[in-house]
Order: structure tokens, then C-alpha cells, then sequence
């Protein structure tokens, strides 16, 4: 049970199969390995399975068949609590509405550790000290000073996405799981929220698995790339070998030639946020 095939792994997952209710199934086979430290983008059409990818990893729908191995322990015959324990090593962001929009941004932030605070302690808010002075680290980090007592639907999109991050990484988590970061931004804060997610994994040797639906974001901040086509994986390796001719078979050639003409270079409008300083572009709260 606890053999990681590869010593470096933190994620290993084997021909997963995965299918809601009696359907056809919607991963046929996904096999792929995640070294502790490295940051890979998901890429692939709506419907080809990449968000059911993220949710079977944490066993929110349970697989077919196969198996998810974290940092060598098999995930797929966990009983619950010992699920729930291998649930909290993994950091999950979802898109910016997934705040509690009437708590407090510190009250956001420390949901993320109501898996070890316990619920009846996080009810009567006595969250721990130790807690709190860590949530205050992160929302410095964030670029949110201040912004403790504000609730989160007073948030804009990116400052909500920043308090999600935050929540994820107080878990403190061996991974991050991060699904459509960037799909309620403007390519602006797009850029400073990528931006942000890569440089908080580089800092604490995080490993990440993000779906973007958005290649040329996917190609910047990710040094490698899955890319599920229809349930299987149809590229796996360096963003640098995503040619056009994968892009076509993954999106169709129609889609390539619309939205991600263009090599590697291309921009496609994403403004750059070394121009007049990575880290005043970072802080700048959208
Ligand atoms: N809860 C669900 N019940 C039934 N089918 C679902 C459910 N969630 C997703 N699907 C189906 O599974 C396929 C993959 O969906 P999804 O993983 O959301 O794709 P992606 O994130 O790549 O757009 C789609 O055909 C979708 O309709
Ligand atoms: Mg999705």
C-alpha cells in the first residue's frame, strides 16, 4: 500500500476508468505520474473529462477501476476517515464563486482548515491561534492586507481567487488541485492569478495538476502538459513540444486555427507581468 512506483511521485494515477451512474464512461484509461515539486497544466475540449479528472483524484466520484496513489498510500480503498485525512493533503481551488459569500475573508481562509479544527470548534469560531496567524501570513502573501473583515461577495473576481488560494494553502498540502483558476478573470488578472499560483508552489516545493481551458496560459506558467482528449490522454510532455499538430487532434482543427494559432510565443493579447516589475503586477489587487 505504500510502494510508490516512481520514489519521487506525490501522484500517481494508473488507468483510471471513471463513469457517472450507468453512463459511458468519461476517463477510459488516464495514467500519469507528478513529480513532488512540478507544475503541470491540464488542457483539453469542454466535456473531455478534465474536471472529473481532479474530482476522481479525491475520490469526490469514485472510479471505475483503477488507482490514485498520494505519496504512495492507494486512495481508492480508503475507508472514510482515513479518506478525509488524504483529502486534507490536497489543496483544492475552484473557480471564484466557490467563497462563502456572507463570511468574513479570514472566515474563508480558515475553512481551509476545517478538516483538522473540527466542526463543532469551527462553528463557535474558536479557531486556533496558530491558525490565525498563519491565514494573516497568507493574505499578506495574497496581497489582501486588510482585507480580513471584508465578506467575500464584496470581493472582485481576483481577489476572491486570491482567498481561495489562500484556503488551499493552509492546509498546508502536499499538492494543489486547481480546477479553471483563470475562467471568471480577464486576461489581466488571469496573468497575476497564474502568476501567483506558480510562484506560492515554487516557494513551498508544491506540486500542482490546473486545468485551464486557456493553452497559451497553460503553455506560460506550465512547464508540462497533460492533455485529455475524449477521456484518454492525448499529450503528455513539455509545453514546449505542444505543437499545432497536437493541438488540432486534442481541439479539432478548427478550434487550433480560431483560438490558438500561433506557436509557442503566442500571446494572444496576455499582457506580460515582468513589464515594469513581476512583483508590483503580483500585489496589485484586481
Ligand atoms: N455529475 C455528472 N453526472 C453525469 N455526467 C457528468 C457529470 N459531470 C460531468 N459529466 C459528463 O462527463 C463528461 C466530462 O465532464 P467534465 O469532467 O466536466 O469535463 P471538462 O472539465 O473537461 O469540461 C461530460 O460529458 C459531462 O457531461
Ligand atoms: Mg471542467
Amino acid at each position: 500500500m505504500t510502494h510508490p512506483a516512481r520514489p519521487d511521485a506525490v501522484l500517481e494515477v494508473e488507468d483510471l476508468v471513471v463513469r457517472y451512474g450507468a453512463g459511458a464512461d468519461v476517463l477510459r484509461g488516464v495514467s500519469f505520474a507528478l513529480g513532488s515539486t512540478e507544475i503541470v497544466g491540464l488542457i483539453g475540449a469542454s466535456g473531455a473529462g478534465k474536471s472529473t479528472l481532479l474530482r476522481a483524484i479525491q475520490r469526490l466520484v469514485e472510479p471505475a477501476s483503477g488507482s490514485v496513489r498520494l505519496g504512495g498510500t492507494e486512495l481508492t480503498s480508503l475507508g472514510s476517515s482515513d479518506l478525509r485525512a488524504a483529502r486534507r493533503r490536497m489543496g483544492m481551488i475552484f473557480q471564484e464563486h466557490a467563497l462563502v459569500g456572507r463570511l468574513s475573508v479570514m472566515e474563508n481562509v480558515l475553512c481551509g482548515t476545517l478538516g483538522r479544527t473540527g466542526f463543532w470548534q469551527a462553528l463557535r469560531r474558536r479557531f486556533n491561534e496558530a491558525d490565525v496567524v498563519e491565514a494573516f501570513r497568507l493574505l499578506h502573501r495574497m496581497g489582501l492586507d486588510g482585507f480580513e473583515d471584508r465578506r467575500g461577495d464584496e470581493l472582485s473576481g481576483g481577489q476572491k481567487q486570491r482567498v481561495g488560494i489562500a484556503r488551499a494553502l493552509i492546509q498546508n498540502p502536499d499538492l494543489l488541485l486547481v480546477d479553471e483558476p483563470t475562467a471568471s478573470l480577464d486576461p489581466a488578472a488571469s496573468v497575476r492569478i497564474m502568476t501567483l499560483i506558480s510562484e506560492v508552489c515554487r516557494e513551498s516545493g508544491l506540486a500542482a495538476l490546473i486545468n485551464l481551458h486557456d493553452v497559451p496560459l497553460a503553455r506560460r506558467f506550465c512547464p508540462r502538459i497533460l492533455a485529455l482528449h475524449e477521456g484518454r490522454i492525448a499529450f503528455d510532455g513539455p509545453a514546449s513540444d505542444l505543437t499545432d499538430a497536437v493541438l488540432t487532434d486534442v481541439y479539432g482543427k478548427e478550434a487550433v486555427e480560431s483560438y490558438v494559432v500561433g506557436g509557442p510565443d503566442s500571446e494572444l493579447g496576455y499582457p506580460d507581468p515582468e513589464v515594469g516589475g513581476l512583483s508590483s503586477e503580483t500585489s496589485r489587487v484586481d
